[in-house]
């Protein structure tokens, strides 16, 4: 023990050394920051935060200001038991295909004239279809 104590490196040597650590911390951690998801999926997930999170979830049965959109492409539209649609989300009388959806996004009215989703001024297409892909990536068919 007392041995090894004696051949410990001058004080200088041993910064150097941690010096030298930290570089190569850095060196190896920046790869893993700079790596990304898959840019489709990002780009997807992040339309929906943008243009839907405030006032939709995606989870089960958790109701915000919107009904929830788990499973929402083959869902019946205004079909969740546990929120208050307007009467003509209610009576739309669709199940919710990818085209719907996309179309809805877009232009609310023109798919479910009357509905209450307000304030919310539609997205463009390229937007819209980053988020069908966004909800169909996380529960649908
Ligand atoms: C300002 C709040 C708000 C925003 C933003 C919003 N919604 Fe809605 N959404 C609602 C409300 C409120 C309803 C209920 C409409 C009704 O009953 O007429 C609704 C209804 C829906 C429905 C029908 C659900 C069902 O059960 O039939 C879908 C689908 C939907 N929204 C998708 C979206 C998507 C996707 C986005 C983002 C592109 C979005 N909404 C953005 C408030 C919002």
């Amino acid at each position: 023990m007392e041995a090894q104590m004696q051949t410990r490196p001058p004080t200088s040597v041993r910064l150097r050394a941690i010096a030298g650590a930290g570089a190569l911390t850095l060196l190896l951690s920046a790869p893993s920051s700079l790596a990304q998801q898959p840019a489709n999926d990002e780009a997807a997930q992040q339309a929906f935060n943008n243009s839907c999170r405030t006032c939709h979830s995606v989870k089960e049965g958790d109701n915000r200001l919107g009904p929830n959109l788990n499973k929402i492409l083959g869902r019946k539209a205004g079909a969740l038991p546990n929120y208050n649609y307007s009467p003509s989300m209610k009576e739309a009388g669709f199940v919710w295909d990818q085209d719907k959806l996309t179309r809805f996004l877009i232009k609310p009215d023109e798919v479910v004239s009357g509905n209450k989703m307000q304030p919310y001024g539609g997205v463009s297409a390229d937007e819209a279809a980053k988020v069908v892909a966004y909800l169909l990536a996380v529960g649908g068919q």
